[in-house]
């Protein structure tokens, strides 16, 4: 007993001994206390979808629990926030830095705590790269810190006068939490949510000892993914409960077509019980008639305030004047959302008579492919390579079609943020897509990711576009859909039940 104590501690780095292992005495009352730990939040900073989720969802199990974030002290954290008190120090441990935790009372009542290490995370750039889009080189350190600083805080800390009693954990960079906490033999249990499985961070296996993971962990049955050391895989073998952001895509991920190498380990999860889908929802600033970022704010019944909409999109893009349809895409520019098939298709709009305006960022060859398609239709199809949020909005609530023909997608959000400005999503009907649009009524569905089924779902589209009765229907139809976040809370919260009820595995 004394071996292991003293065992937790070094891996841990030096904890107060009256403190350790809180976690596992914590008892399964009605609130519980969550610590919510992300790489991402949009009040800061946002690459996608995450951002906003990991924004959004805090504050409505806000209503039911105890809920904290963690994130880290990026720049822009530190840009919004002068002046974060510091609340308590988080030892160093392995090759790990020793850190300070701030602390910021959100003026909503959100408690975020952050990680407050310089060397690590006070840089420009994006969350995990440089602004040419490069990975930053110790992406390994500075996502094993979070994890570290998770376990750490479910430890207890001293001078902070918080535990959690469950970590709910957010893809690759927050998922080794639950390996530490393992690791130290502490039984705080987890959850952890995969929004979106393609990225899983893996790292050479050199890197080992300096994040601290035992030799006995790095195999088949552990962290090891075909020879190199997988952050997500982790999160999976030790967390409590997994979660993906849809049902659909729960599903898809059991499957070697959507399991990307670890469908096995996802079903026999599934078959244990310990894989959940429950839908995302969008906040309730996604609202046409009160979105300060909109010159012309329209109520859902007002078609021709849409109407205005769409011709400052047009103005903003230097569009040509044009009664035909308005398609736009507001994406990252990878191959998961399926550029190329809209690249593909916009010869085929152009001829239908339809415009498209595309915001987004991401590879260079989708970037270079869109701004060629800008200067061979000029006046009917306008880029924009960035990442603007405001111009985001305005182009969904401009636009009468919103193209998302994704060859995955776990969630998705934007084709529930078009919808309710009133703009009908084009999807491929997978993960989060099929579970948000029904097809005919509140959006265009389509099966395979060929050119040929996103044209027929385009004509349809087009077809729709010439019936103001049907188009009005399913824009009024997509504008009334009920996503908020209250049903998704009420999902996480009979997950932490079953996690705060059952051992961890
Ligand atoms: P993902 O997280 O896979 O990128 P989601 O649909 O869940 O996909 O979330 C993407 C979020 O990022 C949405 O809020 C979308 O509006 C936003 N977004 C994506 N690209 C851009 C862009 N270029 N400019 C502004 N917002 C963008
Ligand atoms: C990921 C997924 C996206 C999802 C988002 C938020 O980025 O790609 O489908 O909506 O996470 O959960």
């Amino acid at each position: 007993m004394e071996a292991r104590v003293i065992a937790e501690e070094d891996r841990l780095g030096e904890l107060p001994a009256e403190l350790k292992d809180p976690g596992g005495s914590s008892a399964a009352g009605p609130v519980q206390r969550i610590l919510y730990v992300t790489s991402e939040m949009t009040d800061y900073v946002k690459a996608g979808g995450l951002g906003d989720v990991s924004a959004a969802l805090p504050r409505s199990l806000g209503q039911l629990h105890d809920v904290r974030v963690l994130i880290p002290g990026y720049r822009q954290v530190l840009a919004v926030e002068e002046d974060i008190p510091v609340v308590a120090r988080l030892p160093a441990a392995h090759g790990l830095p020793a850190c300070e935790l701030g602390r910021i009372d959100c003026a909503d009542g959100l408690t975020v705590y952050v990680i407050l290490c310089p060397e690590l995370y006070d840089r420009e750039g994006s969350p995990y790269g440089d602004e040419s889009g490069t990975d930053w080189a110790d992406n390994d350190i500075r996502f094993a810190r979070l994890g570290l600083a998770a376990a750490q805080i479910a430890a207890g800390v001293r001078d902070l006068d918080w535990t959690p009693s469950l970590l709910h954990l957010n893809d690759w960079p927050s998922a080794l939490g639950s390996a530490y906490v393992a690791w130290a033999g502490m039984t705080t249990p987890s959850v952890l949510t995969i929004h979106n499985l393609a990225y899983q961070g893996l790292f050479e296996p050199s890197r080992l000892r300096s994040l601290g993971v035992p030799d006995s962990a790095f195999g088949v049955e552990g962290v090891e993914f075909y020879g190199k050391l997988s952050f997500l895989k982790a999160g999976i073998v030790y967390a409590s409960h997994v979660t993906t952001v849809s049902e659909t895509y729960a599903r898809e991920i059991t499957t070697p077509e959507y399991g990307c190498g670890l469908d096995g380990l996802l079903r026999k999860l599934d078959g244990e019980g310990r894989l959940t889908g429950i839908l995302n929802g969008i906040d309730e600033s996604w609202d046409p008639r009160t979105d300060s970022h909109l010159e012309s704010p329209f109520a859902p019944n007002d078609f021709k305030g849409k109407k205005a909409n769409a011709d400052e999109v047009r103005r903003d893009f230097g569009l040509a004047v044009s009664r035909g349809p308005l398609f736009a895409v507001v994406s990252r520019l990878v191959h998961q959302k399926g550029v190329d098939l809209t690249i593909e298709s916009t010869e085929t709009i152009v001829r239908q008579g339809g415009q498209v305006v595309v915001t987004g960022r991401g590879e260079d060859r989708f970037e270079r492919a869109m701004e060629r398609l800008a200067s061979r239709y000029p006046g009917q199809v306008g880029v924009r390579i960035g990442f603007e949020e405001p111009m985001a909005r305005r182009m969904f609530a401009g636009s009468d079609f919103l193209l998302m023909p994704s060859r995955f997608e776990p969630c998705g959000l934007s084709q529930m943020y078009a919808q309710r400005m009133g703009s009908l999503p084009i999807a491929r009907a997978t993960g989060g897509l099929a579970d948000t649009i029904k097809d005919g009524v509140t959006g265009f569905l389509f099966r395979d990711p060929s050119l040929g089924a996103m044209l027929s779902a385009i004509y349809r589209a087009v077809d729709a576009f010439g019936s103001r009765r049907k188009l009005n229907a399913m824009r009024r139809a997509a504008m009334s859909e009920p996503y908020g976040w209250t049903r998704s809370a009420a999902g996480y919260s009979s997950v932490y039940d079953r996690a705060l009820a059952g051992p961890a595995p």
